[in-house]
């Protein structure tokens, strides 16, 4: 029998208690995958990079993210799934936040949803609680502000910096967060935060001090190769696997062998 689902509230629970194990899928095969090997597995909103080959993570709608949700949801049994609030979907008010984290647990039937922010999201965050709705929070480095924070910038360099994350964890898990994603932030100060906080912190180029680890796993497993962060471990080359399949189906085509005749329908067996 199958084993049961973790909520939200198993993961909270994992707070000093062993390593929260997290990896991001994206369609039904890949779930299958990680499943019985991850506590938490999210529909992150990296995969408008990593699938639809986007500069960044801003270009998928919450229809998008909905619809990977509910592949994922077919592909796992075990693990907690949460799905990203994609950008434009939840900052104008509270209750923009709120009719978009319905929507997604409605539609998916995953366990919570994640949203990026600190002390300007901690509203919003609250009202999606309250609302019934588990929220995964994220601080530190946030992709769909990069834009407007010049760039992809480490977290936490100086003490002011370092003030400002302390200030969103702390916001954040008041507001009712079961768990926090912290990336991109200087070793010392998620170290810090992990310390402080009530609630799991889950890791990306943070520190191994957090709570738990999230890598996403097209990184991991080397399927998207176009640039590979530091904080990245590759695990396998899977685009080499792949494409080394690519050219060998490519031969076998171009001299005749595939396909076989034990490929094909209506072919008497041989006798041998
Ligand atoms: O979208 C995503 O994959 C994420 C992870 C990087 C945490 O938010």
């Amino acid at each position: 029998m199958a084993a049961s689902r973790l909520q939200s509230s198993d993961i909270r629970a994992m707070k000093g208690a062993g390593s929260v194990v997290c990896l991001t899928a994206y369609d039904t095969p890949m779930a299958k995958r990680v499943d019985r090997h991850c506590d938490l597995v999210l529909v992150g909103d990296s995969l408008a990079m990593v699938v639809y080959g986007l500069e960044t993570t801003r270009g998928v709608t919450l229809d998008i993210m909905i619809a990977h949700g509910q592949a994922v949801m077919r592909g796992t049994e075990r693990a907690c799934v949460v799905v990203d609030l994609p950008h434009g979907t939840y900052e104008d008010s509270p209750e923009h936040g709120v009719r978009s984290a319905k929507r997604v647990m409605e539609e998916t039937g995953c366990q919570a949803v994640k949203l990026e922010g600190g002390e300007e999201m901690a509203e919003t965050v609250r009202a999606i609680v309250d609302a019934g709705v588990p929220v995964l929070g994220h601080i530190g480095l946030l992709p769909q502000k990069a834009e407007h924070r010049g760039g992809f910038k480490i977290q936490g360099k100086d003490d002011a910096g370092a003030q400002q994350v302390y200030k969103d964890a702390a916001a954040i898990e008041a507001a009712g967060a079961f768990a926090i994603v912290i990336e991109g932030t200087v070793e010392t100060v998620a170290r810090e935060v992990t310390a402080r906080s009530g609630v799991p912190m889950i890791g990306i180029g943070a520190s191994p001090a957090c709570d738990g680890q999230i890598l996403v796993t097209q990184d991991m497993v080397g399927l998207f190769a176009d640039f590979t962060p530091k904080f990245v471990k590759r695990y396998a080359d899977a685009g080499k696997l792949i494409e080394d399949a690519v050219v060998a189906y490519a031969a076998d085509v171009r001299d005749g062998s595939f396909p076989a005749l034990e490929h094909c329908f209506g072919v008497p067996k041989s006798k041998d």
